[in-house]
């Protein structure tokens, strides 16, 4: 069975074919509109519709032939339907219905959360329930995954996501953007200890994540080190990447390992830690994750680097893992800006349209 994935939610234009038997991922082709977003140092919705636009149906061929199937080997097609920029979720959206359509095959529609947080069922053997930190640009949340469909919110963040703190730092530092790799590139050559920066809730009660605090010191650090054109020296510039992603990184561990105890008590069954999402494909962040779970007697599982940022192929691994439920839609689904994984969460505060 094989199944075409769309992504269109932010700014990657992305297709994937995978299989549910053999090897799975059959053709995964991402392509990033970085370039067209540089001049605006962040993701602008319009020009990401637009982009959508002009490169889904090239995108499709290419992971068509790549998978060397034609359109008519397919068994389903899932793509993107929320949240996100929802400009480019139509577009992707539109594109899968009329595939269904045409073919009369079963049209998916993925929430792109549950993309990330099923993606490590795709590279690993990984049985339900598990303990997931989902870490990328809009969300930085920890779930107990009980099922397809089936999640509970232990905790989220009141302000910022993981992925936004990382840009925003970037942004702030001139590393460019996006800011996730940018950071852990600079970082390498950072000394992280010369600058001390705060843990937002860190050692507090709760799985909650805040980091706009961190930003500002950030922001205070970086200015008093600027020269008059508001420049910082490159080894300034590291030593703050650097002082960052151990910044982040601890909050993330430490809400983290709150969110151990909790599974732990209420979910016996489950044994492993899981980082999903554009922010898992950290090194560093993956390091002190794995150390975290063998201290507390858990299995690490991470998707590899270029599964943990948006693809299509976690969108076709959604799509697969609903098809074998039964849980298909109808060609009148309306796409959702906004689309929870645990519906039963309050909203957090200040969380805004990231709820
Ligand atoms: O999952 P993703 O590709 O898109 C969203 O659904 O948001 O995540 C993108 C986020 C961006 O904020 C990006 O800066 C961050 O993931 N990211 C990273 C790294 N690669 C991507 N953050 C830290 N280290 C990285 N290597
Ligand atoms: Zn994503």
């Amino acid at each position: 069975m094989l199944i075409l994935g769309i992504e269109t939610s932010c700014d990657e234009t992305a297709a994937a074919v995978v299989s549910d038997a053999g090897e799975r991922i059959r053709a995964n082709v991402v392509f990033s509109q970085i370039a067209e977003h540089r001049p605006y140092g962040g993701v602008v919705p319009e020009v990401a519709a637009r982009a959508h636009l002009d490169h889904l149906d090239g995108i499709i061929a290419r992971a068509l032939a790549e998978a060397g199937i034609g359109i008519k080997d397919l068994a389903a097609v899932a793509a993107t339907a929320g949240p996100g920029l929802i400009g480019g979720v139509f577009v992707g959206v539109m594109e899968a219905k009329a595939i269904a359509l045409a073919r009369r095959i079963p049209f998916i529609a993925v929430n792109h959360l549950e993309g990330h947080a099923l993606s490590p069922r795709l590279a690993s053997a990984l049985d339900f329930p598990y303990l997931l930190l989902l870490a990328s640009g809009g969300h930085c949340q920890l779930l107990a995954v009980e099922g397809v469909g089936r999640y509970r919110r232990l905790g989220t963040t009141i302000d910022d996501a993981a992925g936004e703190a990382f840009d925003k730092g970037a942004k702030l530092l001139g590393l460019g953007y996006p800011g996730g790799p940018a950071i852990e590139r600079a970082a390498r050559a950072g000394d992280a200890r010369r600058f001390p920066l705060p843990r937002p809730l860190a050692g507090r009660p709760g799985c909650d994540f805040s980091f706009s605090g961190l930003k500002t010191a950030l922001r205070q650090q970086a200015q008093a080190l600027a020269d008059a054109s508001g420049a910082l020296a490159a080894d300034d510039a590291a030593d703050l990447a650097a002082g960052l992603q151990a910044a982040i990184g601890d909050c993330l561990a430490d809400r983290t390992a709150h969110a151990i105890a909790l599974f732990r008590a209420r979910w016996p069954g489950g044994n492993s830690l899981v980082v999903a999402g554009g922010v898992a494909a950290n090194a560093a962040l993956r390091q002190q994750l794995a150390a975290l779970a063998a201290d507390r007697g858990l299995a690490f599982i991470a998707p590899p680097p270029a599964l943990c940022t948006d693809n299509g192929a976690m969108i076709a691994w959604a799509g697969l893992e609903r098809l074998r439920l039964g849980l298909v839609d109808g060609l009148d689904f309306a796409p959702r800006p906004r689309w929870p994984l645990d519906p039963a969460a309050a909203p957090a505060i200040g969380a805004g349209v990231k709820a």
